[in-house]
């Protein structure tokens, strides 16, 4: 199986279940055009958040790494009109495309978009009592995943749900030998969890236009 199949069952997909539509993907250029790295979540992949954010009924969500806002759109139409999604950005530029996505898609009044390193937000949205989350999807830098899932776990009610990207990256997570930083982050941050009575979690490999990876899904106790 290669790349191109996966490619196109993702094309199929996205078509036959509507994730794209011309908005997502005046989002999409817009994005590329301001010269922003292209590794948001799949239509697919972000059709997933939405489904189990409203399948949960979540209100409030926390995003850790919003980019251009792709992800965030699909999290933010999941919520009901009194909602609320804090997403966290540490590039400015990033955060001014986001800041138009979240206009073009009319989501804008539901979003609280914080630009600062995560870890200083973090304390920051505890403090506030900006919790508890129903939902919170970790996608920042990969490094800091074991600490980004601590503070999840803090932030969150019982019966949240936390989905956690990119945790399998062409299956370098399996290579115990890896001396790759970000590689190294989410090894921690799986054995952590392994241990840890707050939460019970699965994770599950992926294909599609994004290549080979995996999210992380794990709910608090
Ligand atoms: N969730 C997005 C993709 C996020 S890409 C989507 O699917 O559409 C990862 C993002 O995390 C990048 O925009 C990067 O700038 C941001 N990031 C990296 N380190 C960060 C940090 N310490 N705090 C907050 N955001 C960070
Ligand atoms: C990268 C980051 C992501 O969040 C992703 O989904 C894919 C790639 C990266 O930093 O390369
Ligand atoms: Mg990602």
């Amino acid at each position: 199986m290669t790349q191109e199949l996966w490619t196109n069952v993702d094309r199929y997909l996205d078509d036959a279940l509507s994730a794209s539509d011309d908005m997502l993907a005046a989002v999409q250029q817009e994005s590329a055009a301001a010269g922003l790295p292209q590794i948001s979540v799949s239509p697919a992949q972000g059709k997933l958040l939405f489904v189990l954010a409203k399948a949960i009924g979540a209100r409030r969500i926390l995003e850790l790494g919003t980019l251009a806002g792709y992800s965030g759109i699909w999290l933010a139409r999941a919520l009901p009109a009194d909602g609320r999604l804090v997403t966290i950005e540490v590039d400015r530029a990033h955060a001014d495309v986001a800041r138009r996505s979240f206009g073009r898609a009319r989501v804008s009044h539901l979003v609280d978009l914080r630009v600062q390193p995560a870890l200083d937000v973090l304390p920051q949205l505890a403090a506030e009592g900006a919790g508890p989350f129903d939902f919170v999807f970790i996608d920042a830098d990969k490094v800091n995943y074991p600490e980004y899932l601590e503070w999840g776990i803090r932030l969150s009610r019982p019966g949240a749900l936390l989905i956690i990207d990119n945790v399998v990256r062409d299956g370098e997570v399996a290579n115990d030998a890896s001396t790759d930083a970000s590689v190294l982050a989410v090894r921690r941050m799986m054995s952590s969890i392994e241990q840890d009575g707050r939460i019970v979690a699965t994770a599950i490999q992926t294909v599609g236009v994004k290549g080979y990876d995996g999210f992380a899904a794990v709910v608090v106790n």
